[in-house]
């Protein structure tokens, strides 16, 4: 069973952008990233790296905008109805999450066929989207100490002390490479395991076909998929 969520109050557009400039940013730097570590092919290191220092940027300033945003943009906050609240409703603990996170955890061990419906996000995708948070910011700190501009700063050779010098940042830095591949594999993979109807609404903006909202925006009809 799917659940209605895929509405576009769930993802109001400007989420939708930053979703897809993350996701554009996170391939370029896994790539030149890459590339940088093992040139698999001639002549490219120049453009690789200048790739890398351009979406460095991209990716730090678009997840500022993402957490920013949080604050002013309304979304939906529970599955279901397209009443919206301040987005950052749905990083927090929310009571419509509890007593639901041994549930979960049985559906995704495929004890249990169907999850529990409640908030907007379940309680082990509300955790692991937060993750990407500390997870990007540990690339941009491991990132600039390895950064000639900035590597002497301070800030960043405390860390390089504290890790045993650059050799171990920067290897530090390239695992942290496999952490985002490993994280996005099996995000992708639980995202449409269900059905497309998620990842045409975060990526086209296209509404679930057939829903039906009653005059206070909860959804009484319509198709599962
Ligand atoms: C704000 C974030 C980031 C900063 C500041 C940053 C910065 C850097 C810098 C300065 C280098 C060394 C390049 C050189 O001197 O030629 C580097 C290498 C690298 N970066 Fe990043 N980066 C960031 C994000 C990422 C992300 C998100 C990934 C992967 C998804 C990534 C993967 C790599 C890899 C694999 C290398 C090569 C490491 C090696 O030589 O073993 N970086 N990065
Ligand atoms: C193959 C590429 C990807 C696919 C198919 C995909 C799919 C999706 C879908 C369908 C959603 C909406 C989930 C829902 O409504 O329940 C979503 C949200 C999200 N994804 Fe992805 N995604 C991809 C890449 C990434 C990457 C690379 C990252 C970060 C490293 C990421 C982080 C997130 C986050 C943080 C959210 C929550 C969005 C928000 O509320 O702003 N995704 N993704």
């Amino acid at each position: 069973m799917s659940h209605p969520a895929h509405y576009r109050e769930a993802h109001p557009f400007i989420f939708v952008m930053t979703h897809w400039i993350n996701l554009i940013a996170m391939v370029a730097l896994a790539f030149s990233g890459f590339y940088i570590h093992y040139p698999f092919f001639a002549g490219f290191m120049g453009v690789a790296r200048g790739m890398h220092f351009f979406f460095m940027y991209v990716l730090l300033i678009n997840l500022a905008v993402r957490i920013i945003a949080a604050f002013f943009v309304k979304s939906a906050t529970r599955l279901g109805s397209r009443e919206v609240d301040t987005d950052i409703k749905n990083w927090l603990p929310q009571k419509l999450n509890r007593h639901q996170l041994i549930p979960w955890i049985k559906y995704y061990i495929f004890l249990k066929k169907d999850h529990p419906i409640g908030a907007k996000y379940g309680v082990l995708q509300k955790i692991a989207y937060i993750a990407t948070v500390p997870l990007t910011l540990a690339a941009a700190y491991t990132g600039f100490a390895i950064y000639a501009p900035v590597m002497d700063w301070a800030f960043f050779t405390a860390g390089t002390d504290a890790v045993g010098g650059p050799m171990n940042m920067r290897i530090i830095h390239y695992y942290l490479m496999w952490a985002f591949i490993l994280f996005t594999a099996i995000h992708a993979y639980l995202a449409n395991v269900e059905g497309f109807s998620p990842s045409r609404l975060i990526f086209a903006w296209k509404e679930e076909e057939g829903l039906q909202f009653d005059a206070e925006g909860k959804i009484v009809g319509g198709t599962e998929h």
